[in-house]
Parts: C-alpha cells; sequence; structure tokens
C-alpha cells in the first residue's frame, strides 16, 4: 500500500471491534499460477497486502494483528521457495521498519526463531528492539511457527520447573501454560481470517483459537484488501459468541 491508498472505514464501532485478528494469509502460490508468474512473485505481492492490512489494523484501533508468515511445516518446501521467503522477510523488516516505528507499530514474533537465517533472524530482533516500547497496534509475526511445536517447547520448560523444584504438578493450570507458550501476554485472537478458501488450520495458535471465530473468504492473500477486512470484521460483528453458556 502507497501512502496515498485510502484506508477503508471501519465498518463498527470500537467496542464491537476484534481486540485480537490473527490471519492465516494463504494463496499465494495460487495467485501467482493464475497470472502465469512464478510463485515468488505471489510472495511479493503478498507483502504489499500486509503492508495494507497493517495499516488498517492499526488506523481502526485493532489490538494485536497476528500473521501467520512461515509455518515449521513451510521449511519442507524447495530451497529455492524457502530462500525467496526469508529474503522478502529481510527485505521487508528492513524497509518497513521505521514506518511501523512511526506508526506506533510494535513488531513481536512467535515461532522458532531462531531456525531463521542469521540475515533475516538480525532484523527481526532489530525490529523487535526498536518499537519495544510503542503502545499502538502489536504486529506479531509468525516465523517458523507451529503450535504443536510451540506446545512441546512451554511443556519442556514447565517440565523443568517441576524437576527444579520451582513447580508444583498441582499448580499448573490453563494460565500457567498459557503464560509459557510464545504469545505469553497477548490476548487470544478474537477473530481468525483464512484466505484463499481453505478450511483448515494448518497448525496455527492450536491453544489460543479455542474460541476464535473463524472466516474464511475466497481471495487469495495478494488480493485481499482493506475492504476485504471490513467485511470479516462486520460478519464477526454478527455473530453471537456464547463460550458454551447460553449467549
Ligand atoms: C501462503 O501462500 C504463504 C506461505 C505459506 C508462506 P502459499 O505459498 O501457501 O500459496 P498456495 O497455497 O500455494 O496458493
Ligand atoms: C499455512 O499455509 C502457513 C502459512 C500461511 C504461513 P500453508 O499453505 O503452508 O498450509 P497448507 O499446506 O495448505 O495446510
Ligand atoms: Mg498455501
Amino acid at each position: 500500500m502507497s501512502n496515498e491508498d485510502p484506508i477503508y472505514p471501519c465498518p463498527v464501532d470500537e467496542d464491537a471491534l476484534p481486540k485480537h485478528i490473527a490471519i492465516i494469509m494463504d494463496g499465494n502460490g495460487r495467485w501467482a499460477k493464475e497470472h502465469n508468474l512464478r510463485r515468488t512473485k505471489g510472495h511479493e505481492a503478498g507483502v504489499e497486502t500486509v503492508r495494507t492490512i497493517v495499516e488498517h489494523c492499526s488506523s481502526w484501533g485493532v489490538e494485536v494483528l497476528s500473521l501467520y508468515a512461515f509455518s515449521s511445516e513451510n521449511w519442507n518446501r524447495p530451497a529455492i521457495e524457502v530462500n525467496a521467503l526469508m529474503m522478502l522477510l529481510k527485505t521487508f523488516l528492513r524497509k518497513e521498519r521505521d514506518q511501523l516505528h512511526q506508526k506506533n507499530v510494535k513488531i513481536v514474533a512467535i515461532g522458532d526463531i531462531e531456525r531463521l537465517p542469521s540475515a533475516a533472524r538480525k532484523e527481526l530482533e532489530l525490529s523487535i528492539e526498536k518499537t519495544e516500547k510503542n503502545t499502538g497496534l502489536i504486529l506479531q509475526l509468525a516465523l517458523s511457527y507451529g503450535s504443536r511445536d510451540e506446545i512441546v517447547r512451554a511443556t519442556k520448560k514447565i517440565a523443568q520447573m517441576c524437576v527444579d523444584g520451582n513447580l508444583r504438578i498441582d499448580d499448573i493450570d490453563e494460565e500457567l501454560i498459557s503464560n509459557n507458550l510464545d504469545t505469553a501476554g497477548i490476548p487470544d485472537p478474537d477473530l481468525l481470517i483464512r484466505t484463499a478458501s481453505e478450511m483448515r488450520i494448518s497448525n496455527f495458535m492450536l491453544w489460543q483459537i479455542s474460541y476464535a471465530e473463524y472466516y474464511s473468504t475466497k481471495y487469495y492473500w495478494p488480493e485481499f484488501t482493506g475492504q476485504c477486512l471490513a467485511e470479516a470484521v462486520e460478519e464477526f460483528s454478527s455473530r453471537l459468541r456464547k463460550y458454551g453458556g447460553l449467549g
């Protein structure tokens, strides 16, 4: 999104806005194929959508935007695609960091960050550090992220506390588990959007999405716009969330 592109108006009042929107950004490859382009071009186009959607969430007053950018399973893709994605991550962070900082956006990351190539990891660490004190939108990037991997790592931390005598088994509760996940301190997603028509979760925030409202759209991620986001938010605001009760 260039600076001249208008922001689509927020479709709901502030209190009806999801506090945390999580997005499984899917369909870059299919979009590229339909346009007779290489898959990498689809990922490049997807970066533009990231910019647009961050701008919208930031201007509407969403508290947290979580973007599933690279899964623990995406390492299994051909090296050429993995390398292109890591290069895009690095250049996105390097190019956008200052602008995001100016917009008061706070960047955080979840996932097995150690696995990222050092150049991308360095840009990520610099971005996190630079925006650490910002109080606007929290942009939570899921990188080398798998929910099962996250739960395994959290379980090991908790087991170690028990072994060290710092925790009793009876004191393990939902809050303790939440506080040991990568998302510690971040409220659970209210709205989970997946683009490109898929109806699966693909190992994304399995614990945290327990009561998120799921929304699927046919649009490929490079086609997803502020208006598409507004439609998802509008649909979200019409849902009755019952949490197992009677609503
Ligand atoms: C989403 O687009 C981006 C990543 C998973 C990194 P895909 O690359 O999965 O696109 P499709 O599903 O092949 O169309
Ligand atoms: C999920 O998309 C991962 C990301 C969006 C980063 P995939 O395209 O990898 O998921 P599957 O393979 O369709 O389940
Ligand atoms: Mg996909």
